[in-house]
């Protein structure tokens, strides 16, 4: 034996002695298995880790209330509800509210990514699956040990800090030349009072774009309330939007200011307009024609100065022709009409918007993630988006969280099915993926005639061709 080697095994030597045992880190375990549970433990005491083992989430939670630990691993799933991780995924969400610098390993099956994903976007700092690995796992525990420590204190409220800061500066990438019509109209509306409806898609950015009309507009330093018309149960749109007095219904317990008042002086975004009751849509073509309101049950009427943003992925022209939508009202909310085109009109702009992603991901995940590596890039070029810039989003969120080198691969994406959805299991298809397979493969059996097509797929020929041009087919 060389002396070198008789060195490095006393430093092993002294490094599993018992008495550095007390300021070996804690770690709590839960799982519903015993041998998941003994497993654990005979591998984490090799480590030279204290471990504490328990059955079920209320065992969690009455340990960390009583006791300290370095941080916990726990299992998704439980002897009551075995597979949809639904428990675990709550006892998560209690962990956070007892002590939200905890950090929190969790445990999946083999196969059940989306889970993960779940636990991830619900403050789980990582995760294993098992059957796990034992190296993986303790270099998972040993860099999240050193996270912890270096972020419990002050660090971890200024990274929160500047996450905040960031997230109330609307970023809007825009390169394409298809945005180049909507860049123009902003710069030259935003500053302005007019109202503006914002139309395009699912998921293209029409609520990024009020954000930053709202933020070249003198009334910036008041704020920009949001109401989600979509959202709201016809009875309440009313008491929401336009506030109530005391008495005014039987739940009408005391005075509610509405929306339009909250908004004073600031910006008011009207999302999801379209969806807004006939109803109410009187009452709120009054209130933009005459600047004036009156809350429920009142009969005062207050000023309000406020200007209206609206959006819609709806085509309001249509919804208008239908008698669904007040024309009067329309041409009060789109003195400036900004349409946003979907992605596939605008793929130059693909690979600045997965970095922007990147950049935010990476830092929310504590990830040193920077780039793609070539194939992933194809992959997101060759997609078609159907879901626009909030798929992108996402998929590079779950992208982030799953990739464990230094540069997203394609395999992390998750993309590896053809852009259109052919290959995949159905399963794994979007209802727009599996509308847009069928309609490609009814124009292949009918060789590209529209009408027959049509008529297989119970389509009109307009809607079919609508379908097409939404699917860039
Ligand atoms: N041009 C852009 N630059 C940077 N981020 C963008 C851009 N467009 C959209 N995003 C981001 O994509 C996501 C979806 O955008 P947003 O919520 O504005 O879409 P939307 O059109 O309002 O969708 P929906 O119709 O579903 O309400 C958000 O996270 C947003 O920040
Ligand atoms: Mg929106």
């Amino acid at each position: 034996m060389s002396p070198m080697s008789a060195t490095d095994q006393s430093v092993a030597n002294v490094a599993g002695e018992p008495k550095r045992e007390a300021l070996a880190p804690r770690i709590l375990v839960a799982d519903d298995q015993p041998d998941v549970r003994e497993a654990l433990r005979i591998l984490l005491k090799a480590e030279g880790y204290r471990t504490e083992a328990v059955a079920n989430p209320g065992a969690v939670l009455s340990a960390i209330e009583t006791e300290e630990f370095d941080i916990l691993l726990i299992d998704l799933n439980y002897a009551r509800d075995t597979t949809s991780g639904r428990e675990g995924l709550d006892l998560l969400s209690r962990i956070q509210a007892t002590d939200s610098t905890l950090p929190v390993i969790v445990m999946t099956a083999w196969g059940t990514v989306e889970l993960a994903v779940e636990a991830m976007r619900r403050g789980a700092r990582d995760f294993v699956q098992k059957p796990w690995e034992n190296q993986r796992l303790l270099s998972i525990l040993r860099t999240q040990m050193e996270l912890s420590r270096a972020l419990r204190h002050s660090e971890r409220l200024e990274a929160e800090n500047r996450l905040l800061r960031a997230q109330g500066r609307p970023t809007l990438i825009a390169e394409a030349a298809s945005m180049q019509p909507v860049l123009q109209m902003i710069a030259r509306v935003g500053p302005s009072d007019a109202n503006v409806l914002i139309t395009g898609e699912h998921g293209t950015g029409k609520e990024v774009v009020a954000q930053t009309l709202h933020a070249l507009s003198p009334r910036v330093s008041r704020p920009m309330v949001t109401v989600n018309t979509g959202g709201l149960p016809e009875g309440i749109f009313e008491s929401e939007v336009f506030g109530h007095v005391k008495g005014a219904f039987t739940d009408a317990k005391a005075d509610r200011v509405g929306r339009f008042e909250l908004a004073q002086h600031g910006t008011l975004f009207l999302d999801e307009i379209a969806n807004v009751p006939l109803s109410q849509q009187a009452k709120l073509l009054r209130v933009l024609q005459t600047g004036e309101l009156q809350r429920v049950g009142s009969s005062k009427t207050v000023k309000v100065d406020v200007r209206v943003i609206s959006a819609t992925n709806a085509d309001l022209r249509e919804e208008t022709a239908q008698k669904r939508f007040r024309e009067d009202l329309l041409f009060r909310l789109n003195t400036v009409e900004i349409h946003l085109p979907p992605m596939r009109e605008r793929r130059e702009d693909i690979p600045l918007l997965a970095m922007h992603f990147l950049r935010i991901y990476a830092q929310r995940y504590r990830k040193a993630l920077n780039s793609f590596d070539p194939a992933a890039m194809q992959a997101l070029l060759d997609h078609a988006w159907p879901g626009n810039v909030r798929e992108l989003d996402h998929a590079i969120e779950r992208a982030v969280l799953l990739a464990r080198d230094e540069s997203i691969r394609a395999s992390d994406l998750g993309l590896r099915a053809r852009s259109d959805g052919m290959g995949k299991g159905l399963e794994e298809m979007s209802l727009e993926d599996v509308e847009a397979t069928l309609i490609k493969k009814a124009l292949a059996r009918y060789s590209g005639n529209i009408s027959q097509a049509a008529e297989a797929l119970g389509l009109s020929r307009s809607a079919l061709y609508r379908r097409l041009q939404k699917y860039g087919l």
